[in-house]
């Protein structure tokens, strides 16, 4: 029987378990990422490993998320993310260099290569033929310390593309169609590998919108084969010779199969408030804009904003909005200015802002209040510009660019003829990389830079032997990480601060959580679906861990956000009978009578009620995520000298 592409590389990397969906398996990690607003608690807990240099092939701390230097937090940020780069052999990419998965794309992804980054949109690698998968700072931290990474082994969807897209409709409506069809929890414990005679019709960029935007659907990643496409984008990265031809055998059996026709899509849009929100642009026309914004890891490559400059050109956008411009990278930027497109955007009437997240994570441009934005970005949950009241609707940079000129959202098949594409493989490079810091071949000696935004981060104990504690919070279905710890632009310099950022937690749902958190001495949270999903941020499990938070029980739980609460000792745990998260009232106290004993002896456990009800529990961890548990998190088993558990 034939491979699929994924397990091919799984098998190639494959360090424990078999390739048997639902089963845990471990694989090594060839390269790493991380963001400024995970890194510094990744480095923070690499540190307290005690390895003294990454044992990875390579790893890259990106400032990209957190450039706003408005006060000292962020700079102590950078400066201590730079020098334990330095210290312990990790590539640093200086603020302005672009957007993690941009800049990874172009100067270090690899086909055939797995990559684990601190930020949930890693999977944007797949475009190039890796396997990226996001995760945990904790996870990244000890794979760096060369440990291997574990998740439960997701099905194989094949995502068989046939025909071509037709003009103006993109490869973001790729995405778009499919989260219109599958919805946010459409890819969990999945993997999307595409294939078909229309992925080939796809280049490396516009293959990165659609593996990026895999996350929006909850998949654990997304991946297309290394191809003559791969090949030109790596050449013009002169990283020809780092080319691998890569697919899946021709009898390659799936798990699932999912096929579009390409040919047959149309502009979409995702609308207000969810990116599985989809509908025609049709469908949407009209509707006024306050602001549109391109750029993002989504959509910010070389070829997605010179489309936007050959709308743009010779155009004036509607003086009614703000067109905002953030470039995927510094390379993008010089290949705008040396081909005469960043003039083009300017005269028209964009603002172009640094080479970074900006807008994306509420860093700066947030839109009026009860404002609408338009947006080439990926996520559109309330509050994530920044405006809690805004209505934010995801689209392509062609419907995006369209709309800023007639101020509303419009169909850009009604501007005639599409411009014609200039891939990123085409145009001459500006590959300066002038904004990497390369480590030195050796650390020893070199001072790390700890100002003072950088505190200790809290460290879980063992689960005690008996457990009574309040449900300091009943929440609903599709808790997000940004609810539970949000990320606006006034806490962003504070994620290596947890005492400050407790004071914020759910603080968009429940103001009045961290005051009863804490004077409670902590407690247990109560949900429904799908908790915790959306980004990586591992400070959603950290802060609540800070707080005494023992236990989550939810309906389900978001792939990512349930590693950290393992990883960080907190208990995720499963109603047996949902009916019960309706019978429990915020406020109730639980009492699991040998609670250690329990988690040890299997996945079944029960909590009695003050009033004497039984709540039926099931922890459906894997013996080695018992065993983290069981010791209080994952750093706690990975002794000194990187005795990492792998
Ligand atoms: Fe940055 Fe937004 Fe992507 S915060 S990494 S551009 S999802």
């Amino acid at each position: 029987m034939g491979k699929t592409l994924t397990a091919k590389i799984l098998a190639a990397h494959l360090v424990s378990g078999s390739l048997v969906p639902g089963t845990e398996i471990g694989i090594g990690i060839d390269q790493t990422l991380t963001q400024d607003s995970t890194g510094t608690m990744a480095y923070l807990q690499f540190e307290a490993m005690d390895v003294p240099r990454v044992r990875t092939r390579l790893s890259v701390a990106y400032v990209d998320h957190n450039t706003l230097q408005c006060g000292f937090e962020n700079a102590d940020d950078h400066r201590y993310i730079e020098t334990v780069a330095a210290k312990h052999g990790v590539v640093f990419s200086r603020p302005g260099n672009g957007i993690c998965h941009q800049v990874h794309l172009e100067r270090f992804g690899r086909p055939g290569w797995t990559l684990l980054g601190s930020d949930s949109h890693t999977p944007t690698g797949g475009g190039l033929g890796m396997l990226a998968i996001g995760a945990g700072g904790l996870d990244v931290a000890v794979a760096m310390a060369g440990g291997a990474y574990y998740l439960t082994m997701p099905k194989v969807c094949r995502v068989e593309l046939v025909g071509k897209l037709p003009p103006w409709v993109a490869a973001k409506d790729v995405i778009l169609e499919l989260l219109r069809r599958l919805t946010v929890k459409g890819g969990v414990g999945r993997i999307f590998e595409y294939g078909g005679p229309g992925a080939a019709t796809l280049s490396v960029p516009e293959r990165a919108t659609i593996t990026n935007m895999g996350a929006e659907l909850g998949a654990t990643t997304s991946i297309f084969p290394s191809d003559e496409a791969t090949r030109a984008f790596l050449a013009a990265q002169q990283r020809g010779c780092e080319w691998v031809p890569l697919a899946a055998d021709p009898d390659a059996v799936y798990d699932e199969t999912v096929t579009i026709d390409l040919g047959r899509l149309e502009p979409l849009v995702a609308a207000p408030h969810s990116p599985d929100n989809v509908v025609p642009v049709n469908e949407a026309a009209g509707t006024r804009l306050d602001q549109v914004a391109i750029g993002s890891c989504t959509n910010s490559s070389f070829s997605d904003l010179y489309k936007v400059a050959k709308i743009l050109e010779g155009k004036r956008v509607d003086p009614g909005v703000s067109l905002v411009i953030a470039p995927g990278s510094r390379q993008v930027l010089g290949m705008l200015a040396d081909c005469g497109a960043l003039g083009v955007l300017i005269r028209a009437g964009a603002r172009i802002l640094e080479c970074a997240c900006g807008p994306c994570i509420g860093m700066g441009q947030a839109p009026r209040s009860g404002g609408v934005s338009l947006r080439t970005f990926n996520r559109n949950f309330p509050g994530r510009s920044g405006t809690p009241d805004a209505g934010v609707y995801l689209a392509s940079p062609e419907v995006a660019a369209a709309s800023a000129l007639t101020g509303m959202i419009t169909d850009p098949r009604h501007l005639g003829a599409p411009p014609a594409v200039v891939g990123d493989d085409a145009a001459g490079r500006n590959a300066g990389d002038n904004l990497f810091v390369f480590p030195p071949a050796n650390g020893n000696g070199l001072a790390v830079v700890r100002g003072p935004n950088i505190k200790p981060f809290p460290r879980a104990a063992k689960p005690p032997a008996e457990l009574a504690a309040a449900v300091v919070l009943k929440a609903g279905d599709n808790v997000t990480t940004d609810d539970i710890m949000p990320s606006h632009a006034g806490l962003l310099p504070y994620r290596s601060n947890i005492p400050h950022l407790a004071d914020f937690c759910f603080s968009g749902l429940d103001a009045s959580f961290p005051a009863r958190a804490k004077a409670a001495g902590g407690g247990i949270i109560v949900a429904g679906l799908n908790y915790g999903q959306g980004s990586s941020r591992e400070h959603a499990a950290l802060v609540p861990l800070y707080l005494g938070i023992k236990a989550v029980i939810a309906k389900s739980f978001a792939r990512i956000h349930r590693a950290n609460l393992i990883n960080f000792g907190i208990l995720p745990l499963l109603f047996a009978d949902p009916a019960d998260y309706d019978a429990l009232a915020a406020g109730e106290t639980l009492t699991f009578a040998g609670l250690t004993d329990q988690i040890a002896a299997g996945a079944a456990l029960a909590a009695r009620t003050a009033d004497g009800r039984t709540v039926s529990l099931k922890l459906e961890v894997t013996p080695r995520e018992r065993e983290v548990i069981l010791a209080g998190g994952l750093l706690n088993l990975a002794g000194k000298g990187g005795g990492v558990h792998a």
